[in-house]
């Protein structure tokens, strides 16, 4: 439980950074966001709003238990969809857009709503080369790209050492957008694939907030000059 602020010292730690986080299930990522927000270690960023396409998705519980906008939108037809989801994070004021767990691809067109402002989860090692389909790990192995759905099984069938994560800019090209940062997991023997995603989210939920932070000093002073509206406290605030 988190204790209310004096007002008086609200009004100097105003939240800068608007963040609009999509989910379609557990939300462990976005707990980890929530978590930074409310313990600091994420400063001067607030949550704006969490949107899930999957109504039972926990993560709307978790958004709601800390008292957060959130939203289910349920997706049909995808270009109204998007507009719909488009409209709301504008409405709110959404600076960052980070998918966690989002279990629909966004068309080029929405993202041309929110140029370099959609970044995504993925669990595993992406090369910084969009183009390039493998990735040399630390230990030098090289390991193929795995993209697309099922990348912690693909990571496992395909024998290789070691996988992680990746934070990537949100592109047309699934799972190829340029790299924020990543983290590497070994592989142990013994591993199935709820046991290694597992150690893969834990490793995500640090590898979150270290990508938002980069976002930051990367693009949020040339967003804000190229008059974009988001930012500041909230309205309600
Ligand atoms: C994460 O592993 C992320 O990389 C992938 O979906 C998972 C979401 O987990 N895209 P959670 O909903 O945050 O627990």
């Amino acid at each position: 439980m988190v204790e209310p602020v004096p007002s008086a010292e609200v009004s100097q730690a105003v939240p800068h950074l608007r963040l609009g986080v999509l989910i379609s299930g557990s939300g462990t990522n976005l707990q980890a966001i929530i978590d930074a927000c409310e313990c600091g270690r994420l400063q001067a960023a607030e949550i704006a709003l969490v949107v899930s396409n999957v109504a039972g998705a926990a993560g709307l519980q978790r958004a709601l238990k800390h008292r957060l906008p959130a939203i289910y939108l349920p997706w049909r037809e995808r270009e109204e969809s998007e507009q719909r989801l488009a409209d709301l994070l504008e409405l709110f004021r959404v600076d960052l857009v980070v998918l966690a767990g989002w279990m629909r691809i966004l068309s080029a067109d929405f993202l041309a709503r929110f140029p370099r402002r959609v970044i995504n989860l993925h669990p595993a090692l992406l090369p910084d080369d969009p183009s390039a389909n493998v990735y040399i790990a630390s230990d030098g192995s090289v390991i193929p790209a795995f993209r697309g759905l099922h990348a912690v099984r693909q990571a496992l069938e395909a024998g290789v050492r070691v996988t992680g994560s990746t934070v990537h800019y949100v592109t047309p090209a699934v799972d190829a957008g340029p790299v924020l940062c990543r983290a590497e997991v070994p592989i142990q023997e013994g591993d199935s694939e709820e046991t290694l995603h597992e150690r893969i989210k834990a490793v995500e939920h640090s590898l979150v907030i270290e990508a938002i932070e980069r976002w930051r000093a990367r693009e949020l002073s040339g967003l804000r000059q190229s008059g974009h509206s988001g930012g500041g406290p909230s309205q309600a605030d």
